[in-house]
């Protein structure tokens, strides 16, 4: 297969691990005889410093014209304390999202058996959790008009019907290949967008008899995500209920470090780790790849490349077991490695395959 990549490393970490994913899918696509090409683009704060944009014309059509989009971070501390700041990092992102129409947002929630002791919760509490979160991504209140002055603001959370529709047929499709158990996370006592999601899902079940709904508020699956974590297995949710729950839901795996998602819509889809930019970490080759190299693993399964996703899941799982760990999850006493001599140690796994 013929796959052309966009690569948008981004701000602190970003580019450290970024090299990594590509290192990996260059290292699979060898393998497995496909022919990959990779092409830069600039976003984040490192183009509003070049060219005063944080998602420019020119990356855009750079993600135009590519299969898949491999993206690290962007953020920067910079803009984080400035609430005057008039361009930031973040908005590249959610220009991207928008741009692409990526309105569905895949972030699985999986433990790994050697690392449920760096979870906050207890082992038999979070052993074996396995749930996808499908988050709305480009609407809500992120996308909602918007006002501030110095005496009143405001953010709207508006949804139509086919914002809702299209999401909701993808996470009724996901449940179907898994374990047919579909939760509709919304605040429908409160809030009258919820409750045009929850009709609207309800009307959508019946075409999913085999599935079993339930409706959660949000405030009860924040609880119940840390309750009882096995419970789920498909979640589905509006734009910033998803982006709070799924940071709880990396902490059921032990580290950020460790989850990546795909977002998929209309356009080029793109494939990055949940995690951020950890500016702090910037340069000193001490962040934990293999959420950006499971992001790979998720841009291969989302071509219906099987094979080479397992690959990579295979390599991650060695490399834990062989604890080639970047200091996030080294157990106490183990010898810390570099992010990229992780990511190394995963490209020699799979080119020795
Ligand atoms: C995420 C991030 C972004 C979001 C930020 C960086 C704009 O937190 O992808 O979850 O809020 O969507
Ligand atoms: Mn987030």
């Amino acid at each position: 297969m013929n796959l052309k990549i966009a690569v948008l490393a981004g701000d602190g970490i970003g580019p450290e691990i970024s090299k990594q994913g590509v290192g990996v899918m260059a290292a699979v696509c060898r393998k497995f005889g496909h022919d990959v090409t990779f092409n830069e683009a600039i976003c984040g704060a490192d183009a509003i410093d070049k060219v005063g944009n944080p998602f420019p014309e020119e990356t855009f059509k750079v993600c135009s014209d590519a299969d898949a989009v491999l993206f690290s971070a962007v953020g920067d501390p910079r803009f984080d304390n400035d609430p005057t700041a008039k361009v930031r990092p973040e908005q590249g992102l959610l220009a991207m999202r928008k741009k692409l129409g990526l309105f569905a947002n895949i972030r699985p929630v999986q433990t790994f058996k050697c690392l449920l002791h760096k979870s906050p919760l207890r082992p038999e509490l979070v052993d074996g959790a396995d749930f996808i979160c499908i988050r709305e991504l480009t609407g809500g209140m992120y996308f909602g008009e918007k006002y501030q002055d110095n005496e009143k603001a405001y953010d709207t959370n508006m949804y139509t019907r086919p914002e809702v529709e299209r999401i909701l047929k993808v996470a009724f499709e996901y449940a179907m290949k898994r374990r047919r158990h579909l939760t509709v996370v919304d605040k429908a006592n409160v809030l009258a967008s919820s409750r045009l999601w929850r009709k609207i899902a309800q009307e959508m079940a019946l075409d999913y008899p085999q599935v079993a709904v339930d409706y959660m508020y949000v405030d009860n699956a924040a609880m119940r995500m840390i309750q009882e974590p096995r419970f789920f297995d498909v979640m589905v949710t509006e734009n910033t209920f998803g982006d709070i729950l799924t940071d709880e839901g990396s902490c059921i795996s032990g580290s950020m470090g460790l989850l990546p998602s795909a977002s998929t819509g209309s356009g080029t889809p793109v494939f990055e780790p949940i995690h951020g930019s950890w500016p702090q970490a910037k340069g000193l080759n001490i962040a934990n790849p293999l959420a950006q190299i499971l992001s790979v693993a998720m841009l291969f399964e989302h071509f219906d490349l099987i094979a080479e996703g397992k690959l990579i899941r295979e390599a991650v799982n060695a490399s834990l077991d062989a604890n080639i760990r970047t200091p996030d999850i080294q157990i106490e006493g183990g010898e810390k490695y570099g992010t990229n001599e992780v990511g190394q140690w995963i490209v020699d796994y799979i080119s020795k395959r």
